[in-house]
Parts: structure tokens; C-alpha cells; sequence
């Protein structure tokens, strides 16, 4: 367990979703698929879509509005503005920086980290330690992505899993020997760049009539081998946070896994040996 630092406690939460809801029937109409495959392999029902016209910023905004307001925090004290996200409004700046504009926020630092599934939690490992170090008494961290934007819709293995929404805390010192955050471990396996990623749009493949015509600007996956890292990994970091914590598996009330799919959610509390859910 961390000794001899400051500790960061999450002060609020919000969330934001887009209230258009796509269920899987209606996914049956655009591809070959049906309820009863996505239902059985993946656990989703259904997804929400951000309406046309908004964009990945604005739900972080609602979410940022909401997890000020649980915490008693202005918007003009919040120090740092950290955003996980793979669907930024703009290539540049960063969706956190257009954030702190709608937030009238002005005496901040903002920047988005670019971690995919676990855009959150890297976002929430970096506010800790600027907090742990003293460099900033507070950080708004959000996770919020506008993944139908990079769908494929003719694509049934992918269009089917992913949809928009957004999350975040305020992160602040505990002053009341409140343990907060306990351990944050984080690991990346770069050897897995093309299991999952968006072929073009960055600066190797610009965008281009070739690259729009084949649909490179969106989620390409291969998905069982997604399914087989995503579970084994994080059963490894999961036990390493607790070895760094101190904490023992069955002292743990609640486990917050990222919500891909409920198979591998299953998959991995067999793995912990929790019930699930817990
Ligand atoms: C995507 C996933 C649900 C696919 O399940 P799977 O059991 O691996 O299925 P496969 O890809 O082997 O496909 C099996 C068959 O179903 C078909 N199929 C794929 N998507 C389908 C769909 N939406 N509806 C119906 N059939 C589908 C495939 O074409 C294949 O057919 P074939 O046997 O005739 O070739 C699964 O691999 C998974 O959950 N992976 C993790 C992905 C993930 O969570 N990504 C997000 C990380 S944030």
C-alpha cells in the first residue's frame, strides 16, 4: 500500500447517456444477425447512439456537470481536465480542452489519453498521481466515447458491441484519512496494435477516397483474440492491483470491470473466483 503521499478520493460521479436507444432487433435490420446470437455471445440487448449533430464533448460535458455538482466542485477551481477517449471531436486539440471551454473552465491543464477500453482508468492512474505529487489539488477524469462514429455498419462483428456514452469523477486530496485510491496498476501490450484498431485516419494512412471506400476510418477486430487477451489480462492486473493494495479478493465489496461484453465479465469473475456480479 502506498505510504507517505497525499491520497486522491473520488469526491463525485456523472454519467451521461445519448437517449436513442438502438436494441438488437433493430440491428437485425441492417445486418445479417439476430437477438438471440448477439443476446447469447455478447449479453447486450441494446446500445445508445449519440444523435446526429452532438458530439463526444457534449456528453462529457452532461457527465462533468453532474460529477461537479455531487462533489461541491465550481468549475473554475478544477485544476486539471483528463479525458480517456479513441473518438476525440477533433484529431487536435484534445476533447478535453474543447470540454474545458464549455465548462468555462481557465485555469486548468487539459489533455486527452488515447487507451481504448482502458482510456478511464489510465485517465484516473495519471490524475492520481498528479494529485499523489502535489502537482494539482483536483482533476475531473472522464471516460466517453462516441464509438457508432467509427462503426461499420455492414460489419455484424463489430457494429453489434459498441455504443456511446460518457462517465467522470472529480478527484480530489483526501483531508479525512479516507483511504481513496488504494493501487492503480497498468499494463499495454503493443504486440496487439492490429487485433483491434481503425486502420486510417491518423497520420500513416490520411484520409483519402481509397481509404473511405473500403471503410478504413472504422473498427476492424479480431474479435476471439480480443476475447482471449482482454480476459487473461485482466485477471493479471487485477490480481497485481490487489498484491499492491494488500487487499485480499474477498475483501472486495464491489468489481467495476469494463463493460465490453458480459462473456468475458463472466469469464473473468470464474477466473477471480467472485460471484457474478459482485
Ligand atoms: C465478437 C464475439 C462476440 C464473436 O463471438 P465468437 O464466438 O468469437 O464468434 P466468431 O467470430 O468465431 O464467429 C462465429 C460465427 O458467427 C458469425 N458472426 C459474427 N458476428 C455475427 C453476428 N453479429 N450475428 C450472427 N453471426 C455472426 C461469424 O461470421 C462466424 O460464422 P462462421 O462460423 O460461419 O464463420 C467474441 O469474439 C467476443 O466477444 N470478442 C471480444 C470482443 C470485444 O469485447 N471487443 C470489445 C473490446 S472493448
Amino acid at each position: 500500500m502506498r505510504r507517505g503521499h497525499p491520497r486522491s478520493v473520488i469526491l463525485g460521479t456523472g454519467s451521461e447517456l445519448p437517449s436513442k436507444v438502438m436494441t438488437n432487433a433493430a440491428l437485425e435490420r441492417l445486418v445479417d444477425t439476430t437477438d438471440e446470437w448477439i443476446t447469447t455471445r455478447t449479453g447486450i440487448k441494446e446500445r445508445r447512439i449519440l444523435e446526429e449533430g452532438k458530439s463526444n464533448a457534449d456528453m462529457a460535458y452532461r457527465a462533468s456537470v453532474r460529477a461537479l455538482k455531487d462533489a461541491g466542485l465550481e468549475a473554475k477551481d478544477v485544476e486539471a481536465i483528463i479525458m480517456g477517449t479513441v473518438s476525440p471531436d477533433y484529431p487536435f486539440p484534445s476533447s478535453a480542452c474543447v470540454l474545458e471551454n464549455m465548462l468555462g473552465v481557465r485555469k486548468a491543464f487539459s489533455f486527452d489519453v488515447n487507451a481504448a477500453c482502458s482510456g478511464f482508468l489510465n485517465a484516473l492512474a495519471v490524475a492520481d498521481s498528479f494529485i499523489r505529487t502535489g502537482m494539482v489539488r483536483n482533476a475531473l477524469v472522464i471516460g466517453s466515447d462516441a464509438l457508432s462514429r467509427l462503426l461499420n455498419w455492414k460489419d455484424r462483428s463489430t457494429c453489434i458491441l459498441f455504443g456511446d456514452g460518457a462517465g467522470a469523477v472529480v478527484l480530489g486530496v483526501s483531508h479525512d484519512g479516507a483511504p481513496g485510491i488504494l493501487s492503480a496498476r497498468l499494463r499495454t501490450d503493443g504486440s496487439y496494435v492490429k487485433t483491434l484498431y481503425v486502420p486510417a485516419g491518423g497520420s500513416l494512412k490520411p484520409a483519402s477516397l481509397e481509404s473511405v471506400r473500403k471503410n478504413e476510418h472504422t473498427i476492424t477486430m479480431n474479435g476471439k483474440e480480443v476475447f482471449k487477451v482482454a480476459v487473461r489480462s485482466m485477471e493479471e492486473i487485477s490480481r497485481e492491483a490487489l498484491d499492491e493494495a494488500g487487499v485480499e479478493i474477498d475483501e472486495v465489496s464491489l468489481v467495476i470491470p469494463h463493460q465490453a461484453n458480459l462473456r468475458i465479465i463472466t469469464a473473468l469473475a470464474e477466473r477471480l473466483k467472485v460471484p457474478c456480479p459482485k
